[in-house]
């Protein structure tokens, strides 16, 4: 089992496989776009493979797929096929926003995925279009019919920013009552790449909340998950649940489980940290696997205990404004 030096188990890693998109969601990059890696700056499928293989055999039990949008990444099934194939490895899933999504997902089926969490922020497609930049709203709800038409798990992300979508927050609710899906909403976080102004947290968990109980003052509390980012609820009598996730307010980190690895292969041991190691570089230095073992969980036993932390510890002139896209969120 691996532990970091709180005591908390590490057994999930975050593999965002490239800094592109095909969305500009303004909460996450500016309409230009960022200034994207070079081919040589990624990390490529086997050096991925080569370092999921070590991790799986040191506790990492679940992996998702992140980006960017994982879909934009050439042949991204291939990653995915050879990566569902590790021994050790009980759960693969990928987060996506859906735009190129349905057409894999009797793929992803057939190899082993089970759920996957789409990103969502509006149920109306005018909205969709202010806020994502792009007119893809009907290829997303295709992928969300698609992924439950093959009875995936199928968690949707609804980010809420204030004057923006919070008018979508009772319509997502209301999804859940005969679709069974689980709606989460997100807390914005400032890693917007400098695509606007991050002007402070307007509607946090406890916001949030309490705006789903005005509509619904019968809503139940679920038992959450081990390790789950979300407090949990339902409507009484609805298919589906909801979640709110403290991304911000950052909650969780008592019991966080997980690492990341960014496009550039970055090692983060927190969402809120600058990068702590490159494996990418030192998997090309050719150094062999105890190696990258040791020196993984030396970085494992000096993990900040919380998100605050790992923001307190950032290099002064590093504030967290770098685009989710390019640490997979
Ligand atoms: P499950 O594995 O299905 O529980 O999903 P997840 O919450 O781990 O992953 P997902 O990619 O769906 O992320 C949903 C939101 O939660 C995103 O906005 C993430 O940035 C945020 N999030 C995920 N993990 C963390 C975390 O460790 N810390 C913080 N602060 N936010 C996180
Ligand atoms: N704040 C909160 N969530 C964000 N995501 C991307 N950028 C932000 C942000 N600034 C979410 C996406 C996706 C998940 C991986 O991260 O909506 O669902
Ligand atoms: Fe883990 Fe950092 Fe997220 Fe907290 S903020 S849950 S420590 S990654």
């Amino acid at each position: 089992m691996l532990l970091d030096n709180h005591g908390r188990k590490i057994n999930y890693l975050r593999l965002a496989v490239t800094d592109r998109c095909n969305l500009r969601c303004f909460y996450c990059m500016p309409e230009e776009g960022l200034n994207w890696l070079s081919r040589k700056e990624l990390m490529t499928y086997e050096e991925m493979l080569l370092l999921c293989t070590v991790l799986v055999q040191m506790g990492i039990e679940k992996i998702r797929i992140t980006g960017g949008e994982p879909f934009v990444r050439k042949d991204i099934m291939q990653l995915l096929t050879a990566l569902s194939a590790l021994d050790g490895l009980k759960e693969l899933t990928i987060t996506t926003n859906g735009v190129l999504t349905a057409p894999y997902v009797k793929e992803l089926k057939s190899i082993g995925v089970k759920s996957v969490n789409l990103s969502l922020d509006t149920l109306d497609s005018n909205r969709f279009f202010s806020i994502t930049g792009r007119d893809e709203f009907a290829n997303v709800m295709a992928t969300m019919d698609e992924l439950l038409k093959n009875n995936m798990e199928v968690k949707i992300n609804a980010v809420v920013m204030d004057g923006k979508n919070t008018q979508d927050i009772i319509p997502l609710v209301e999804l859940t009552k005969e679709l069974p899906l689980s709606v989460r909403f997100i807390e914005e976080m400032p890693f917007n790449g400098d695509g606007h102004v991050y002007n402070g947290l307007k509607w946090d968990y406890v916001r949030i909340l309490e705006e789903i109980q005005n509509h619904y003052p019968q809503i139940e509390k679920l038992t959450d998950p081990l390790y789950s980012t979300s407090y949990n609820y339902q409507v009484k009598g609805h298919k589906g649940s909801i979640g709110i996730i403290a991304a911000y307010s950052r909650t969780f980190c008592g019991t966080c489980n997980r690492i990341r690895v960014t496009p550039v292969g970055e090692l983060k041991t927190c969402l809120y940290d600058s990068g702590i190691l490159n494996v990418k570089d030192l998997i090309r230095e050719g150094r062999n696997e105890e190696h990258l073992r040791n020196i993984m969980i030396n970085t494992f036993n000096n993990r900040a205990k919380d998100g605050w932390e790992a923001e307190r510890l950032r290099p002064a002139n590093n504030n967290v404004h770098e685009s989710m896209a390019t640490i997979g969120g």
